[in-house]
């Protein structure tokens, strides 16, 4: 029988990426993957530490397979990620029955530490060494022979895939972890990019989403001294037959340029979806968080965009009780939601992270109870925000690249042939629809007739309607 594995991957696309990856790496030695955690040979974790709670999540997760490890003790536990890069040896210290430490920049050792610790090895480590800011180059990881593998079924959806454009972070943003655990900045050769592009699409992909931690600010200088610019990778994955729609995230406002804006607005396969977070509304927190913008930069930046891509949506992620935020320091947070009309924002209240900046030299002196509050009032901002731009889309018709069915749907019992589905319109707002499961991976036109701040209502416009062939929902 196959050897069952068990993954469980928290954090961003970065890490669902990657476990795409190494579980394509695995499926090559004979595993197959299981959801039975308990009747799994190996586990791994693929984890995360931009905040706290996901790492006491992944801890919480380790101790409950204490017992499990005593009495299997030739089942291998792997941990993963960016927590293993963070943590390292302190891993074996909380759960010394852990046999596997892999940092993001190792993953491709896996298969090989996973048959030393069948062969009996214990507590192996494979990290990179710990950076600090300023040491640009300990953190290097061969792409060439490792992300070139893919597993589809480890997908969002079977037409939509992470496309990796760059690793590592240099920005150094103060509360932020992830230049300790993803090393250097490093942007991937762009002819491997659209190549990988391509076998994406010859396995039905409609849809890439390409991934940087500073997205925009992807550059390639070939052995000649040529530069690649996003803007130029965007034309070339363009050309690429069979992907429909193109996105990137996440973006850094300072690297907005006016070439990109272009190739976004002259492109018709890139989305005019733009996630450029803002962190906050005021210059001094910014400043405390060495952001490397102001207010008025990023304003500057929104009127680019606006200027360009009028038809553009923007979302932001803000972090509330960042060090000594003060209550008017908050209320810039709320100003700038009402000025800028982001589409959405992901609000995070801040975590201190071990080896920040932050850590070192600010206090994290806002109470648990204040960020909890101002992380609701902020979010309550940003959902009547998001419901009057979704209310704009009442009565017009959008084209959706259905994903499946709704998350309603799938947790229903069979319910005849017309199915709730969903799907995302090309500026990334989500549409439900009644349909059917035929529908997925195809872009519909949908008028929308309905809205929350989440999520948009609509009805498959007919063929008698567009003229166009479209598959409509089986009326029993
Ligand atoms: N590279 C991306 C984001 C990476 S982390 C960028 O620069 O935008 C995703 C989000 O987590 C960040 O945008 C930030 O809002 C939040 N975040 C990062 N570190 C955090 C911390 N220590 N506490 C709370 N939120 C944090
Ligand atoms: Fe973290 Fe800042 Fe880099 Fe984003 S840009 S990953 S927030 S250090
Ligand atoms: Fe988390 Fe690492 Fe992504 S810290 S957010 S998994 S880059």
């Amino acid at each position: 029988m196959a050897k069952q594995l068990f993954i469980d991957t928290v954090g961003c696309q970065m890490n669902m990426l990657d476990s795409e990856m190494v579980v394509a790496t695995l499926r090559k030695n004979g595993y197959e993957l299981t959801s039975d955690i308990k009747g799994a040979d190996t586990i791994l974790f693929n984890t995360c530490s931009v905040r706290a709670h996901a790492e006491d999540k992944t801890y919480s997760a380790l101790g409950t397979l204490r017992e499990w490890k005593k009495n299997n003790p030739n089942k291998i536990i792997g941990v993963m990620g960016c927590m293993a890069q963070k943590d390292q040896k302190k891993i074996f210290d909380r759960a010394p029955y852990v046999d596997l430490v892999v940092g993001p920049g190792q993953l491709q050792q896996i298969p090989e530490l996973i048959q030393q610790a069948e062969d009996g090895a214990e507590q192996q480590m494979a990290v990179g060494r710990l950076r600090s800011e300023g040491s640009l180059n300990e953190i290097k990881r061969s792409h060439e022979t490792f992300d070139p593998l893919r597993d589809p079924t480890m997908r969002p959806t079977p037409f939509q895939a992470y496309l990796r454009i760059q690793i590592g972070c240099d920005k150094f943003c103060t509360y932020c972890v992830v230049p300790n655990t993803r090393g250097p900045e490093q942007g991937r050769p762009p002819l491997q990019i659209v190549e990988e592009a391509k076998i994406l699409a010859d396995q039905g992909c409609k849809e890439i989403i390409l991934l940087g931690q500073t997205v925009n600010s992807y550059k390639y200088v070939d052995a000649d001294g040529g530069e690649t610019r996003l803007a130029e990778l965007l034309e070339m994955l363009e050309q690429v037959d069979g992907i429909k729609r193109i996105k990137f995230v996440t973006n850094y406002p300072k690297d907005m340029t006016v070439p990109l804006l272009e190739a976004v607005r002259d492109l018709p396969k890139v989305s005019p979806y733009l996630h450029v977070p803002l962190q906050h509304g005021s210059d001094e927190v910014l400043k405390r968080m060495k952001r490397g913008y102001t207010v008025a930069d990023y304003r500057e930046m929104m009127h680019r965009i606006w200027d360009i891509v009028p038809d553009a949506t923007v979302s932001s992620d803000f972090i509330v009780g960042f060090c000594g935020e003060t209550e008017e320091e908050f209320q810039t947070s709320i100003d700038s939601i009402y000025e800028f009309k982001f589409k959405n924002s992901f609000i995070f209240k801040y975590s201190e992270r071990e080896g920040t900046k932050a850590e070192a030299q600010m206090p994290d002196d806002v109470p648990y109870d204040v960020k909890q509050r101002r992380n609701n009032e902020l979010l309550a901002v940003q959902n009547e925000i998001s419901l009057k731009a979704n209310e704009a889309f009442i009565g017009r018709t959008v084209d959706v690249l259905v994903e499946g069915l709704s998350k309603k749907a799938a947790k229903q019992e069979d319910s005849g042939p017309v199915k709730q589905m969903c799907g995302r319109t090309h500026c990334d707002r989500i549409v439900v629809f009644d349909g059917n499961e035929r529908q997925a991976g195809q872009i519909l036109p949908i008028t929308v007739y309905e809205t929350t701040p989440f999520t948009m209502f609509g009805e498959v416009v007919t063929q008698h309607q567009t003229g166009e062939p479209v598959l409509l929902p089986i009326q029993s």
